[in-house]
Parts: C-alpha cells; structure tokens; sequence
C-alpha cells in the first residue's frame, strides 16, 4: 500500500520546514509544497491531511497568497496555522480584519485555554502557553465552525469544523514555545486525518537518493568533505545515489585529531567512488609557522584549505553539481522562535572561486541535526562519524596557543585521545557536548622522578549545551578527571601539568582561541 502523505502547503511563513520537520517526527511521511501548486498536483499525491503555514501577508490584501477554493472541496482534512487559519476563515465565509493593538493584535507566548472536546486538544491539559505572532483578527468565524481555544485578548484562538475535518489555530504549534504543540499536531495526525505512523527514515534516505539520482543523471558531482557530520552524510548520500559520478576532495590539514583522518578515509572505503585524500599537513604547518594570533591562523587555515580544493577540481575540470552539506538550522532566519541558533563562524572556508560547477546541490538541506544523524546511520556510516562532537574547521590550530607546531600538534593529539578514551570508558559522553584539550603556552615546574622538569600545561576542557551560544562547564567526576590526569602525565612527553577549565560561556568562550 501507499504510504501515506501529508503536504505542507507554504504561504510564505519562517517556520515552513519546521513544521514537515514536527510532521515527520510523528512517523508521518511529509512534503512542502508552494501555495501555487495545482489541485492536479496535489490530488495525484492522495495526501491524508494538508497544513496550511503561517505567512507574512494579510488575506485580505489582493497580493497576499491565496488557497484554491477548490482545496476545500477535497475531502481531505486541513489544519490552518495562524495565517493559514485566517485563509481557512476567508474562504469559508468568515471575516479577517487588521487587529486592533487593545483587541487581538498578539505577539509571543500567550496563555491560551483550550476546549479539550475539540480533536485537536484531546488529552491534552486545558491551560497553556502559545506562540503567538499575527496582527490579524478573525472578526467572524465562518459558518459550522466553532471556537475551540481563547486568550484573554483574542476570543477565537483556535476554530474547527469537526464534520468537514477543518481546524485553524491563531498560533504557532510547531515551535517549541508553544506547549505540547507536537502534541495538537501528532492530534491532528492521528485523530484527524487518520495517520498510520507509516513513515521512518529509511524510507527518507530512499526517497533522497531517487531525488539525487534524478536531478544528477549522467553528471559529475564533486564534494568537499571535512569530516564532520554533515559533510560526511551529504557525502554518503550522494556515494549511494550516483556512486563513481561522485569525487570526494578530503582536506587532511594536519589538524586533526588523533586517527581521525583514516577513520574518515576508511568510513568512504565501502562506497565506489573517487575519494581524493589530500595530505596536506606540511603545506599548513608551513603556512601557519610563526603565526601566534588566533584570527590570523583561523584566515590562513580557510584560504589555504580552498586553495587545496580547488587544486583538485582543477585536475579534475568541469563538474556539474558540487555538494554542500548544508542543514537546516543553517538556513533558517534568526529572529522567532527558537528552533535554531545561526553561529557566526561557520565552516572553514566559504565557497571556492574557481571551481566550474553548473549547479549547488544541499541535499540535508531540510534536515536538523538528530535527523543527520539518523540519516547517516541508515547509510551505514560508523556510529564514530555520525555521533561525532563538533569540530572545528581549523582543527587543532585554535587549540595550541601561540604558534603552531607538529610537535605541539602530536602531544595535543594524544593528550586529547586519553581524555576522549577516559570519557567514553566512564560512559559521560551523553553529559558533554564538547570536550577536548587544549595546549596551553604556558610552562611550569614540576618533579618527576628524582629530577626537576619545566614542561607545558594541558588544560581540559568540557561544555554542557544546548546551542553553543552559552555553555556551562561539565561537572566531570573528580575520579575521571584524576584517571585523565594521571594518565596523560604519564603517557604524554613533555606534559607535567594538567587544568580543568571551569569557566562558563560567557564570559569565556568554547574554544580557547
Ligand atoms: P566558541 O569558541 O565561539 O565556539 O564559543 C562555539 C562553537 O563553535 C565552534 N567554533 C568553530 N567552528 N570554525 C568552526 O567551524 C571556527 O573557526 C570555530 N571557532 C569555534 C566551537 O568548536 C564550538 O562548537
């Protein structure tokens, strides 16, 4: 049997894809389609349900957005949010109007209480927060429809005919300020349109590799892999889809972390496709060599990493698509909500100049994080790829303080491993979002054996977060951080000290440089 289907039909509003994203998190399978797609379209697709998004626009402005009249005559149930909802009441018979600022004019989070008769509020508790963000007012709520939701300014939050399956609610139930808002849509889902629950995320990475194959046919795809999870997934994907059409260009800057490069390498060796390795360690310790200042070297490592690849696009020539491992939370807006948090810096780099491609082709693009990672564990990447921490693009280098070395990089290297092994033997990586060491520039005097050393300090470092924006220092058990200290004195040269960062973000940073 088909599976069954749910359209996402876009009027315009931010949170379009984080609703498909609530959808999906359902078990529903899901698809964003824009407002101007035809009836023939969307009845060719069967869909069991359609939401209408939000939309910056005013329905009764003649160049706002309009649903077809003839969406209403499907049979198929709709749930219109916010400006959605007052399309549902425009088409219907009701009336929209500017809200007046005393009346129902509503922005942010909003007690709302809820008629729990209503299917769309069904076990769900009868007072709660909602995210409001509309200065448009339903003045008349159209015929066979009822209010099922009010808030002390606006008497009709929430509005449905049971009998036609038509539900609208003034606010935003896909963004998590609004209270057990996956829960009124899951309602929706399940109690509404009838869903099954029929859709996992393996059914997404077969329907992401057919859209690949389509859109690529016969052409050439080049990628440029760092290693991280995004780029990683993108690049399976892609290996799946189109396989020897695919060149990955790995830039091993030198940088990394303790065999991370051939765990890269070998996680790609299963796929038949032109992996390009580019051991590019000395090229960057040549550049970096006397450099101490920490923007300096982040500059340095971007433009020298674009350099790398596009010397290898250039032996390889023209090519028709190249990959980006872009997600979601990298191209929504910043501003409402708090479905993501955009970083200033991002990855290394930027777009090469040079490269000769026809096309960009982002297909994680509507994905978040967890999902990556899911998706990356259906294509059978090693759990140590797809649950990898955050990494950053210039490596190690923004974790030796002063100037860079190989030596510094090998004793950070291993200093790094011990702490990330002690971690993972104690089970604490779920408590940590970030952790690493970094090598101070900093000497001191210690005894070791009979004799006096003068060695350098490595200082630990481990951040608990959700966004990265500010953190908290993990509480690592004093019995771990002894074990980690113990053992890198002993097994690290050149080590006779080691600190435990408790500084929290702000006022420090993540990294140390
Ligand atoms: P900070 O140090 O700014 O770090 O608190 C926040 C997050 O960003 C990562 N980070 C970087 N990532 N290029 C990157 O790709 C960079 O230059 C860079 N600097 C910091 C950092 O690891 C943390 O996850």
């Amino acid at each position: 049997m088909a599976r069954q289907t749910v359209i996402v039909l876009d009027f315009g509003g931010q949170y379009n894809q984080l609703i498909a994203r609530r959808v999906r998190e359902c078990g529903v399978y899901c698809e964003v389609k824009p407002c101007t797609v035809s009836l023939e379209e969307l009845r060719a697709m069967e869909p069991i349900g359609i939401i209408f998004t939000g939309g910056p626009g005013s329905v009764y402005d003649p160049k706002a957005p309009q649903a077809d009249p003839g969406l209403f005559q499907m049979g198929v149930p709709i749930l219109g949010i916010c400006y959605g909802c007052q399309l549902i009441a425009h088409n219907l018979g009701g009336r929209v109007t500017a809200a007046q600022a005393d009346t129902a004019r509503e922005y942010g989070k909003t007690e709302t209480v809820f008629n729990t008769s209503c299917k769309l509020f069904k076990g769900l508790p009868e007072k709660g927060v909602t995210w409001m963000s509309h200065g448009d007012y339903m003045e008349r709520v159209p015929e066979g429809f009822s209010l099922m939701a009010h808030s002390e300014a606006c008497p009709n939050v929430a509005i449905c005919d049971e009998t036609r399956g038509f539900y609208g609610v003034q606010f935003h139930p896909e963004v998590n300020h609004t209270e057990n808002g996956t829960a009124m849509i899951r309602n929706f889902l399940y109690e509404v349109c009838g869903a099954k629950g029929d859709w996992t995320m393996g059914d997404y990475k077969q329907t992401a590799i057919r859209l690949v194959r389509e859109k690529v046919g016969q052409g050439k795809v080049l990628l440029a892999l760092s290693g991280g999870v995004d780029s990683s997934v993108a690049a399976a994907l892609v290996a799946e889809a189109v396989g020897s059409q695919l060149t990955c260009v790995f830039v091993d800057h030198g940088l990394m972390r303790l065999h991370e490069g051939d765990e890269v390498e070998q996680a790609f060796s299963k796929w038949d496709i032109n992996f390009v390795r580019v051991n590019a360690e000395e090229t960057f310790l040549g550049k970096l060599a006397g450099v101490t200042e920490p923007e300096q070297k982040r500059k340095i490592i971007g433009e020298e990493f674009i350099r790398a690849f596009e010397a290898q696009a250039k032996k390889i020539g023209r090519v028709d698509y190249l990959v980006q491992g872009t997600i979601y939370p990298d191209v929504i807006e910043s501003g409402l909500g708090d479905a993501a948090v955009i970083k200033s810096h991002h990855n290394v780099g930027g777009l090469p100049d040079y490269v000769d491609f026809k096309e960009i082709i982002e297909p994680l693009r509507m994905l978040f994080k967890d999902e990556v990672r899911q998706l990356g564990r259906e294509l059978g990447l090693p759990e140590y790829l797809v649950s990898r921490q955050p990494f950053p693009g210039p490596g190690l280098a923004i974790r030796i303080i002063g100037e860079v070395t190989k030596e510094k990089a090998d004793i950070l290297r291993q200093a790094d491993f011990i702490f990330r092994d002690e971690v993972a033997k104690a089970g604490l990586e779920g408590t940590m979002s970030q952790y690493f060491a970094v090598l101070t520039n900093l000497r001191s005097v210690g005894v070791m054996g009979d004799g006096r050393s003068y060695d350098q300090a490595i200082a630990l470092r481990s951040v608990t977060t959700s966004d990265f924006m500010t953190a908290d220092w993990t509480r690592i058990p004093y019995e771990v951080l002894d074990r980690v200290s113990v053992r890198i004195v002993n097994e690290v040269p050149h080590i006779n000290r080691v600190l435990y960062d408790i500084t929290s973000k702000p006022p420090a940073t993540v990294e140390w440089e």
